[in-house]
This record gives structure tokens, sequence and C-alpha cells, in this order.
């Protein structure tokens, strides 16, 4: 049997991740995402590996609080973006309960 892999450089975010996200879905091989800074890369990872664990541990979730990367002061060097912040709500809705609460904690006034 022929191995079949995948390799995506600048996997951590933008259209590297979505490509990666892509052939995890679709890909019968084995998928590399590359990141030049690991603990980005590893970031990008872990909100999947928490939904296994979630999914596996428990029934779902009841209350999910959107606090992070919600904003930003000027000089913030966080990697997580705004499109992580999409990322985890479309990994973590389909876990939340019928009757369950989402709460988005909101910046009161904007940041310059
Ligand atoms: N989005 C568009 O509309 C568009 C249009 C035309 C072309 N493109 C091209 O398509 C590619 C992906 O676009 P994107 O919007 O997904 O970009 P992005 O969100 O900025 O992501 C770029 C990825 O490449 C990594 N990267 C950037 N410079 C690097 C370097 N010197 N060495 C190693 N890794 C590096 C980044 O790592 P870090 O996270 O560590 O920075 C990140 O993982 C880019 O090359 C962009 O120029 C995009």
């Amino acid at each position: 049997m022929t191995e079949k892999i995948a390799v995506v450089t600048g996997g951590n975010k933008g259209i590297g991740y979505a490509i990666v996200k892509g052939l995890c879905e679709r890909y019968d091989g084995t998928v590399y995402l590359t990141a030049r800074d690991i603990a980005r890369g590893e970031a990008a990872l872990s909100i999947n590996t928490f939904k296994d664990h979630l999914k596996k541990t428990h029934t779902g979730i009841d209350i999910l609080v959107n606090n992070a990367a919600i904003a930003f002061k000027h000089d913030a060097t966080d990697p997580f973006s705004l499109l992580q912040f999409v990322e985890v709500c479309n990994t973590l809705f389909p876990l939340i309960k019928q009757n369950g609460r989402v709460v988005n904690i909101k910046c009161w006034k904007p940041l310059m």
C-alpha cells in the first residue's frame, strides 16, 4: 500500500489552516500542519483536541463563555486572531446542548 502524505506550510492560520482542515476532512492520507512558530501551530490544533475531549468525556456544553480574543490593546502580540475566534465558535457550537447558553464578553469601548 502506498502511503499518502500532505504537508501544508503556514498551516496555523488563514488559507493554510482552512486547507489543513479541508484535507483532514477529505484526504485519504496523513496531513502535516507546519508553522514557523510551534506555539501557534499547537494553538491551531488544540481546539480540535479539546472538542474531541469534550465529546468523549461529556454529553455537551451547557454554557460557553467567549472571552478570548474579543478585544486587543494596540500593542498586543497575541497570536489569537478573529479568525481563530470564529474557528472556536464553529468547532464548539455543535456541542452546545439544547437550551444551552453562549455568553459573549463584549468590548465596551473602542480600543485605540
Ligand atoms: N488572503 C488573500 O486574499 C490572499 C490573496 C492572494 C494571495 N495570498 C497569499 O496566500 C498566502 C496565505 O494567505 P493568508 O491570507 O492565509 O495569510 P496569513 O493569514 O497571513 O497566513 C500566512 C501564513 O504563512 C506564515 N508565514 C508568513 N510569512 C512566513 C515566513 N517568512 N516564513 C514562514 N512562515 C510564514 C504565517 O505564519 P505566522 O502565523 O507565524 O505569521 C501564517 O501561517 C500568503 O502567501 C498570501 O500572500 C492571499
